[in-house]
């Protein structure tokens, strides 16, 4: 089959990193039979200056048909004055939200040869291969009521954490799913101790587990013991799944458990389309780093690796990920380095594009 792809470079270093994964897309292509069938579009800063809007009915129409979206980053300097409609941050929030993309895939992978990297002892991240799976669209972010209002002479903040079994049982799916393409394990977070949305969360869960997924291993764990655990003993997890709130706070802890921005993928999906694979985009955690920029400095290695969370997730080509995220290791073991990954040791950084080749080599 051939996988739909349309790329979106956007701005500051997104076009840099995303000519990297161009040529990984090549090389698979003319090494390995995979047939893509890649688009190219504007969205951010650049969709603005051509177009007077960050992202085109026209694109973001593109980007609900492909089988994977791919995005580099969004903003820069040159745009942080224009009017809130037209920031280039809006064409971003515009693609999750009418794509629908409630489930925030974020890993953390930690490379042995970067483990020095991480603010933990090396023993307790090296090898560590994690995915924090995080409701996007609803939870305590979005519930009704909300507000700040005055009760006798003092003032009340309000947030309302609120759930609907659909929306908890639609992202426990994508856990399930996710984790039959890994090693089959999902630890679900919530606190049913202390919270109703907790109760329901942890009952829904299973009920997904139970009459759909019975074949994978679910346990379940109050987040605040997560959170100790995933800085104590981070690889006895494989998924773990949880609401938006504790997957904002865990998957940024989670993130410092690797090391550099340069090198942190992450996926978004929505609800399966008719040949039964979920809306996607893929793209680097890190933004268009405008003190870098034009310099060829940028790791391209976190959008490199998202495009493997793509050929793994979205596309089923999970040997073509292996592969891949097996070249970024073995790179990483001969010491190939771009500045942003360059130790107390010092040594000579590579460019954008000599991390590319390397690992194309
Ligand atoms: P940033 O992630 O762009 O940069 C933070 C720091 O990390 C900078 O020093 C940068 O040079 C470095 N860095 C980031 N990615 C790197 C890479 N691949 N290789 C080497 N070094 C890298 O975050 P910042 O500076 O807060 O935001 C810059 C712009 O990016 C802003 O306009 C912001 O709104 C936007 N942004 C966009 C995001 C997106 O498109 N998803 C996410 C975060 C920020
Ligand atoms: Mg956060």
């Amino acid at each position: 089959a051939t996988h739909s792809l349309l790329i979106l470079p956007g701005d500051g270093i997104g076009p840099e990193v995303m000519a990297e994964v161009r040529r990984v897309i090549d090389w698979f292509a003319a090494n390995k039979g995979i047939a893509f069938d890649v688009s190219e579009d504007l969205v951010g800063g650049a969709a603005y200056d051509a177009h007077g809007t960050p992202l085109t009915d026209e694109t973001l129409a593109k980007a609900q048909e492909v089988d994977a979206v791919l995005l580099g980053a969004v903003g820069g300097p040159k745009y942080d004055n224009l009017d809130f409609s037209v920031k280039p941050e809006r064409g971003l929030l515009r693609l999750r939200k009418e794509m629908d993309l409630f489930s925030n895939l974020r890993p953390a992978q930690c490379f042995d040869a970067l483990a020095d990297f991480s603010s933990l002892k090396r023993d307790v991240v090296a090898g560590l291969d994690i995915v924090i799976v995080r409701e996007l669209t609803s939870g305590v972010y979005f519930g009704e009521p909300r507000g700040i209002h005055k009760e006798g002479n003092e003032r009340v903040g309000i947030n309302t954490q609120r759930y609907t079994e659909s929306e908890i049982a639609r992202v426990a799916r994508s856990a399930f799913e996710l984790a039959k393409k890994r090693s089959n394990k999902v630890c679900s977070m919530e606190k049913a101790n202390v919270m109703e949305s907790g109760i329901l969360w942890r009952d829904v869960v299973q009920e997904i587990h139970d009459t759909e997924y019975p074949e994978v291993e679910l346990t379940h764990m109050y987040a605040d013991n997560g959170a100790m655990q995933l800085v104590r003993a981070p690889k006895q997890f494989d998924v773990i799944v949880t609401d938006n709130l504790f997957g904002d706070v865990l998957s940024d802890c989670a993130a410092m458990l690797t090391g550099s921005l340069g090198m942190l993928p992450s996926a978004s999906l929505g609800l399966p389309m008719a040949n039964g694979k979920p809306k996607a985009m893929y793209e680097p955690v890190h933004g268009s780093a405008p003190d870098i920029a034009g310099q060829g400095k940028a790791n391209p290695i976190a959008c490199i690796l998202s495009f493997a969370m793509a050929l793994r997730y979205s596309f089923d080509e999970g040997e073509a990920a292996d592969l891949l995220e097996g070249a970024v290791e073995k790179v990483l073991a001969d010491g190939v380095r771009t500045a942003d990954l360059m130790g107390p040791e010092g040594g000579t950084p590579v460019s954008t594009t000599e991390m590319g080749d390397a690992i194309l080599a």
